[in-house]
């Protein structure tokens, strides 16, 4: 069996205390983050028409995606907060501008940062589900952690059938590398994705 890919930078717990300050924060970015997926998943599968593995793999991972919003947005309007205006999201960003230069297939690219995403919220989530304070929140994050482990998996598979061998973990290899910079470099902010600085 194939091996997958694995994250070149550990969050340190000490992340987990510092996002606990602002949890209505942490819910609402998180809240977005699973919107987000899942409706890129439908815009992907409606491109993607002529595969019918891929078709079924992506109207799972969106259905999964809505229900884990649905979720999360009823634990943050429980606790008396609200679904925050949208933002663009700095990590996506940076990782999608700092790997262009050296980009061939940009679908490949697509995939490959989905597959960071699903690998960096399931890193936390990890680390949520053991050292948050909060009972509530701490079982929110383990119920989701193993459906993002699959999520991640997926992508990477993706990949993989989208590509020749040597050229497909190569360019695995290049964005891991990539995603360990940018997320040690990134500023820490009261959202899933952030920095630690
Ligand atoms: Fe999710
Ligand atoms: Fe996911």
């Amino acid at each position: 069996m194939m091996s997958y890919p694995e994250l070149r930078y550990a969050t340190p717990p000490e992340w987990v205390a510092r996002i606990e300050e602002r949890p209505l924060e942490l819910l609402s970015d998180h809240a977005h983050n699973e919107l987000k997926a899942a409706a890129t998943a439908q815009a992907w599968l409606l491109k993607n028409t002529d595969k019918p593995r891929l078709v079924l793999e992506l109207s799972k991972l969106a259905s999964e995606e809505v229900e884990h919003f649905d979720r999360v947005i009823r634990l943050l309007y429980s606790r008396g907060g609200e679904l925050q205006p949208i933002d663009n999201n700095p990590y996506a960003a940076e990782l999608l501008s700092r790997s262009a230069g050296t980009r061939k297939d940009p679908f490949v690219d697509r995939l490959l940062v989905a597959a960071l995403i699903e690998a960096r919220s399931c890193e936390r989530f990890v680390l949520l589900g053991e050292y948050l304070r909060d009972p509530e929140l701490r079982q929110l994050y383990r119920d989701l952690t193993p459906c993002e482990m699959e999520h991640k998996d997926l992508f990477v598979d993706l990949v993989r059938e989208s590509l020749p061998a040597g050229e497909a973990d190569s360019r695995i290899e290049q964005l891991f590398d990539l995603e360990g910079q940018v997320v040690a470099e990134l500023p820490f902010a009261y959202r899933m994705h952030s920095g630690i600085n």
